[in-house]
């Protein structure tokens, strides 16, 4: 077997860490930062809080960021930067601003939008300015990938975009910054590790360092996602949720994602199901369909501590449930031209990483069984 290792991004882990943020600025050698966030961190005060503590050097703020964020959204954010002479960026939020402060900070540096590049095949500029980014939920382990997901919702499209590019330089993840997430989100959410996890295990490009980071991320959602669904003040159960999105994000950077994340993007983009939850949605079906086909996922089950993949999936479930997460589509009434919609829809890339051939016939009935 040949196989490769990288990665590239700096990561301090810790409670409280976020009061870091001024050195690592310092390490940059940078002076005019912009702080890329969601409204819900500038109106609880939270970006408020963490520029006064960079004395002057983060001085502007874009929080036009919505969940699933829009190129038109991630335009404005580099125009901002063009315009204000700004040469870093601080992310500070869940995935969808980490991702959209990524590629922000590549395209500010051309006159280009990042539309251009969404799903045209067009190769991505290789200068960015210097990104730290700071998640503040336990899901999409954007602060150490090399992916910014974005939508274009005229075209209907949700795309991962994919480049060297779009490394942070130093990922701060402070697990504090997770408390206040409400349960739905953090159950959402930590499917979306979950799902990380065992796509890149199972993924085509496994390889043992992602094989190893996997396992030890699957397990700790397993044991620790219905405490942080439950008690969202637990400090273990965030730390270990924090860890666990961490650890999925390095394993799946490189083996990449398959079947699961690609029927997530149109459930999302079609029906607006959170990304995680979109995830959940078939995760168990994966899992019991790639059993099948691939020895992997009977090993990763038994590896997990489970008897086989079916226990594993069913263990799946159950944590659906408990965490309410949705385990059909049928409030959505799907006509029969939107689960066409739903079939195109998911033949995306990602598909090709899956170890067992997924076709258009089979991601159809997938998807009557969950009408
Ligand atoms: N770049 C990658 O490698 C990668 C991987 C998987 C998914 N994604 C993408 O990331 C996006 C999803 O990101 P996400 O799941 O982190 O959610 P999100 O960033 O969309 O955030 C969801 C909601 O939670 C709020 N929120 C975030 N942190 C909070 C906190 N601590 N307290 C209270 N509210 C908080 C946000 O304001 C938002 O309203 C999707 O677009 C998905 O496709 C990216
Ligand atoms: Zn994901």
């Amino acid at each position: 077997m040949v196989w490769e290792y990288l990665q590239p991004v700096r990561i301090r882990f810790g409670n409280g860490l976020i009061a870091c943020l001024s050195e690592e600025i310092r390490h940059l050698g940078r002076h005019r930062g912009l702080l890329v966030t969601s409204p819900s961190f500038v109106y609880r005060g939270v970006a408020g809080k963490i520029k006064e503590a960079c004395n002057g050097c983060l001085d502007g703020t874009f929080s036009n960021v919505s969940p699933n964020p829009d190129v038109t959204e991630c335009d404005a954010c580099a125009e901002q930067l063009r315009a204000g002479g700004y040469d870093f960026v601080v992310a500070l939020g869940g995935g969808s601003v980490i991702d959209l402060a990524k590629a922000a900070a590549m395209i500010c540096l051309t006159s280009d939008s990042i539309a251009d590049y969404l799903d045209t095949g067009r190769v991505l500029p290789e200068a960015r300015l210097p990104l730290i980014a700071i998640p503040t939920t336990a899901g999409t382990g954007s602060e150490i990938t090399d992916v910014s997901v974005l939508s274009d919702h005229v075209r209907r499209l949700k795309v991962p975009l994919k480049s060297a590019s779009l490394y942070p330089v130093v990922a701060i993840v402070d697990p504090e910054l997770t408390y206040s997430l409400p349960p739905h989100l953090t159950a959402s959410t930590g499917f979306d590790v979950l799902s990380h996890a065992i796509e890149a295990y199972w993924s085509l490009h496994h390889q043992p360092v992602c094989d190893a980071l996997a396992v030890h991320a699957a397990g700790l959602v397993l044991r620790y996602l219905k405490a942080a669904f439950e008690e969202p003040l637990s400090a273990v159960a965030r730390e270990k949720m924090a860890e666990a999105s961490v650890m999925a994000g390095l394993a799946f950077t490189l083996p990449r994602t398959t079947s699961v994340h690609a029927c997530s993007y149109p459930l999302t983009n079609l029906l607006g199901i959170p990304h995680g939850e979109a995830c959940a949605l078939t995760l168990d079906r994966f899992i019991r369909l790639n059993a099948a086909g691939c020895e992997r996922v009977e090993a990763l089950a038994r590896l997990l501590g489970y008897a086989g993949s079916g226990a594993l999936a069913d263990a799946v479930v159950s944590l659906k449930h408990v965490t309410g997460m949705r385990c059909d589509l049928c409030d959505f009434h799907l006509s029969d031209e939107q689960l066409n919609e739903l079939v195109l829809g998911s033949q995306h890339p990602n598909l090709r990483n899956n170890p067992i051939e997924i076709t258009p016939d089979m991601l159809r009935e997938l998807y009557v069984s969950l009408r």
